[in-house]
């Protein structure tokens, strides 16, 4: 993944000899999975053609303001909006003069004015235009109003002077784009996260199994939350039906023990959270075939504790994950078994919800929590499981942070 996979790039190509330069630029941002949509001013129809840029972008190119279709379709300032960045290349004098004064006589300058994206300018122009004090008043006037540039270069113009006006090269463009995209709140960059989320199923026979009724969307929302911090994150998931979050790896196991050899081959990692609803116990003897109704009554199933996969983590003295936090699913007395469960896990917070029926916390999209670490209880209001995970995303930031002071 790039920074640039994924995004949309909206690119106006100004009227000057360097929009040929544009061809590699679309080429460019093609290769690292970034969409490209295309205005070309009238000018700029002189150097390129519609043709070439919408076979290179494999996407419509967009010419004149009033076209009826489109503004039914798509209008300007949607064109603008959709896009997470806005690319002026080459930027004429005659572009930049109308973005620093406002003006929207056509599609690109309406654009450009329409739009609340960052726009990236890439000049390119004759040396005396370039140097001209009203195209300096200008740049400095776009300048202030947070437009990036980038170039122009010194060099041979194709007018046969000499000096800066040059467009900057494709790659260069593309160099500042992927920097302007990048995301700036990573704080879990470079750091992995494993997360434990959904149910277990233990077997009984070829077609039984004990588990339970959690939907995993805890975990998985969660792990969303990671990565949006740019945590390299792992899901080990039992069975759900839940799409998975964008950037995020899935480990699938059924049992509470093919969990742990999954998690225990994860190790070690920054940040280790347990929201997966572990089945306590299987059954002692797996039947080879599907089980059948006997006259004398029911089969009593005999059942071993399954290993517990939070404890076992968190008292591991080699591989051990800097923070590791457990949850707590309980119906009674929520803190005072939370922090029992803390000392008892040997992890360092465990996030205790209310699970007593009538919460409608297993399946639904809200949760209460209580933060419980040796610190002390915080107790956060009824909010959506993704505002829970942002939220405790951010919390363990903070004690990775702390931690990393420690040590
Ligand atoms: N957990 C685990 N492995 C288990 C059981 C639980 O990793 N075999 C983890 C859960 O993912 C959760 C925490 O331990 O983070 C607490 O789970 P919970 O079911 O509330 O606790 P139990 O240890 O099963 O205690 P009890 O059911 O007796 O309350």
């Amino acid at each position: 993944m790039t920074a640039l996979s994924g995004k949309t790039v909206l690119l106006i190509v100004g009227g000057g000899i360097a929009a040929y330069k544009c061809h590699e630029l679309i080429r460019l941002l093609k290769t690292r999975g970034c969409r490209v949509r295309t205005i070309l001013t009238r000018a700029a129809e002189e150097f390129v053609t519609p043709l070439s840029l919408a076979s290179l972008s494999g996407e419509k190119v967009h010419t004149a303001l009033f076209n009826l279709t489109d503004e039914v379709e798509m209008g300007h300032i949607e064109l603008s909006r959709a896009a997470d960045l806005l690319v002026v290349a080459p930027a004429t004098a005659d572009l930049l003069a109308k973005m620093a004064h406002g003006l929207a006589d056509d599609l690109a300058s309406t654009a450009l004015l329409a739009t609340d994206k960052p726009v990236l300018a890439a000049p390119a122009m004759n040396v005396r235009m370039w140097r001209h004090p009203a195209t300096q008043r200008n740049v400095k006037v776009l300048d202030g109003d947070g437009i990036r540039f980038v170039g122009p270069n010194d060099g041979e113009m194709a007018c046969g002077e000499f000096g800066p006006g040059r467009m900057a090269e494709p790659a260069e463009i593309v160099g500042a784009i992927s920097s302007l995209l990048q995301p700036k709140d990573q704080p879990l960059a470079g750091r992995k996260v494993v997360i434990t989320a959904g149910p277990t199923r233990e077997p009984i026979d070829p077609v039984r199994f004990i588990s339970n009724h959690s939907s995993g969307k805890q975990g998985y929302a969660i792990a969303a939350a990671a990565v949006a911090l740019g945590a390299e994150t792992v899901i080990v998931s039992g069975p759900v039906s839940l799409p998975i979050p964008p950037g995020a790896q899935v480990l699938r196991v059924e049992t509470a023990r093919d969990m742990l050899v999954a998690c225990e081959d994860e190790m070690p990692c920054d940040i280790a959270i347990f929201a997966a609803a572990v089945a306590d116990w299987r059954v002692d003897q797996i039947a080879d075939q599907k089980m059948k109704k006997r006259r004398t009554g029911p089969p009593v199933l005999s059942l071993t504790e399954n290993p517990d996969i939070l404890k076992t983590i968190a008292g591991k003295t080699s591989k051990r994950p800097t923070i590791v936090v457990g949850f707590a699913a309980e119906t009674e007395q929520v803190v005072a078994n939370a922090q029992a469960k803390l000392k008892k896990k040997g992890c360092d917070l465990i996030v205790a919800n209310d699970v007593a029926e009538g919460t409608g916390v297993f399946g639904g999209d809200r949760n209460t929590v209580h933060l419980v670490s040796r610190a002390g209880v915080e107790s956060w209001p009824a909010m959506s499981k993704q505002d829970v995970s942002t939220k405790l995303m951010h919390r363990l930031v903070l004690m990775l942070r702390a931690d990393d002071r420690k040590s």
